[in-house]
Parts: C-alpha cells; sequence; structure tokens
C-alpha cells in the first residue's frame, strides 16, 4: 500500500538575496526542477523579492511561501504583512512558528495558533515549525516539547484541515550547523508527530499531512532522509540559495 502523500521540498531563504539574485536563483531552479513530476518544489523568499520571484515562476510549478504573517488582515502593525497580502502578490504557502521567530522574535505557541487561522481564512497552506532545543533533547524532553507545540499551536484545528497541514519538524541544534539529525531520529519524531495529529483529527488527517523535516538538509543527505516511513519532504535553509545544491535536494532519489 502506498499511501504517502506528494512529497514537498521546500527552501527558507530566511534574510537572503538581493532581487538581482532571487532572480537568478529562481531562473536556475526552474529549469533545474522541469518536468519533475511526482514532487512539488517550493521557495520562501523574504518579503522584498516576494514579487520578483512571483513573477520568475509564474509559468512553472514551483510554489512560492511567505517566510511569516500577522494574524489580522490589516491595520496598524508596523512592519508587519497579512495572509491576503501574501496571496495577492502570490503565495500559496507560508511558513508559521520557525525556530528562529520563535527565539529571535517573540513566537509563541498562542500566535503561531493565531497565524495559521489567518492563513487558512486566507487560503494560504500553513508551513507550521515544530523542534526541540539542544538542551530539551538532552534532558529527554523532546517528544514533550514537540507535542507541546502541536497541541497548543493547532488548538481548535480539525480532520480536513489537518490533513491540508504541513508540518515542518526542525530540531533547532540541527539548523544551520551542518549538524542532521540521523534518519532514525527524525523517523522517531516523525512517527509520534503523525500520532498525535490522529489524536487532534482523525488517522487519515494524519496520514494525508505532509511532514517535513528541516535542519542542515543537503544533497548527501536527502535520499536516505527521504527513504523514512514518515518523511515526506524537507524545508531547507543554507542549501536552498544554491542551484546547484537546490536542484539535487529537489531530485532526491528514493
Ligand atoms: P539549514 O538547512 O540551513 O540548517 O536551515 C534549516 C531551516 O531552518 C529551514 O527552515
Amino acid at each position: 500500500m502506498d499511501s504517502k502523500p506528494t512529497p514537498l521540498i521546500a527552501g527558507n531563504w530566511k534574510m537572503h538575496c538581493s532581487l538581482s539574485e532571487a532572480k537568478a536563483l529562481v531562473d536556475g531552479l526552474k529549469a533545474g526542477v522541469a518536468g519533475l513530476k511526482d514532487r512539488q518544489v517550493l521557495v520562501g523568499p523574504p518579503f522584498t523579492a516576494l514579487e520578483t520571484v512571483a513573477r520568475t515562476i509564474a509559468g512553472s510549478a514551483i510554489l512560492l511561501a511567505g517566510q511569516d504573517l500577522h494574524w489580522e488582515p490589516k491595520g496598524a502593525f508596523t512592519g508587519a504583512v497579512s495572509a491576503p497580502m501574501l496571496r495577492d502578490v502570490g503565495c500559496t504557502h507560508v511558513i508559521i512558528g520557525h525556530s528562529e521567530r520563535r527565539q529571535f522574535f517573540g513566537e509563541t505557541d498562542e500566535t503561531v495558533n493565531k497565524k495559521i487561522a489567518a492563513a487558512q481564512t486566507a487560503g494560504l497552506v500553513p508551513i507550521v515549525c515544530v523542534g526541540e532545543t539542544l538542551e530539551q533533547r538532552e534532558k529527554n524532553q523532546t517528544m514533550t516539547v514537540i507535542e507541546q507545540q502541536l497541541r497548543r499551536g493547532l488548538l481548535g484545528q480539525k480532520g480536513d484541515a489537518i490533513a491540508a497541514l504541513v508540518i515542518a519538524y526542525e530540531p533547532v541544534w540541527a539548523i544551520g550547523t551542518g549538524k542532521v539529525a540521523t534518519p532514525e531520529q527524525a523517523q522517531e519524531v516523525h512517527a509520534t508527530i503523525r500520532r498525535i495529529l490522529g489524536e487532534l483529527g482523525a488517522k487519515e488527517a494524519a496520514a494525508a499531512c505532509r511532514i517535513l523535516y528541516g535542519g542542515s538538509v543537503k544533497p548527501d543527505n536527502i535520499d536516505e532522509l527521504m527513504r523514512q516511513t514518515d518523511i515526506d519532504g524537507a524545508l531547507v535553509g543554507g542549501a536552498s540559495l544554491q542551484v546547484e545544491s537546490f536542484v539535487r535536494i529537489a531530485k532526491f532519489i528514493v
């Protein structure tokens, strides 16, 4: 039985790329991933490059995500960008609750919860990030932390909505460190995430929900990661900034 959802390879560009760099990167990706059929490819540029990237990917299968959003549709929130604005510029997805937002910008499970609802109202697919710190892993708190982030962040989410979500498991200790979780470590957490999603929604919804792994994903570790039962894709930081490495990751072989 092959019930795995369509894999998603997503690039989180973080605070990188001028307009000309963004255009060159996405031009290269367009050519590199053209014709890839059994998987989806997504890029998440900074807000300033969204329009340029949207124009450049027009007519290709590459999907576009914002890296964050505010939960209100508009208003006096200096510096913030709303879900309808992201839709307007051509986004289909939005990253929510990235550990860098949690660490440096005061993101909490409660704001994550509000942002998920706002994204869904606007028709954006939320990519909800969860993950433990090194200290939490060393204290054996990984599963507790993940469960709390999911139960609080996804409060009020039900069956169909859960099926449409994307969850990204990103152990904080593996982000930008070159220290990738072993496929077994990642699989163990992914299986737990799917079990919790099943408890929140239904088994079928949990099976349909894509769970991405993120944290030092590179061309030389993607294949083994993608062979794990509950890994449905990757959220790639550093290696998504170069055409060659991101294309190779998108062309993972299982
Ligand atoms: P790196 O791939 O650079 O470790 O970043 C992972 C990440 O944070 C993606 O959102």
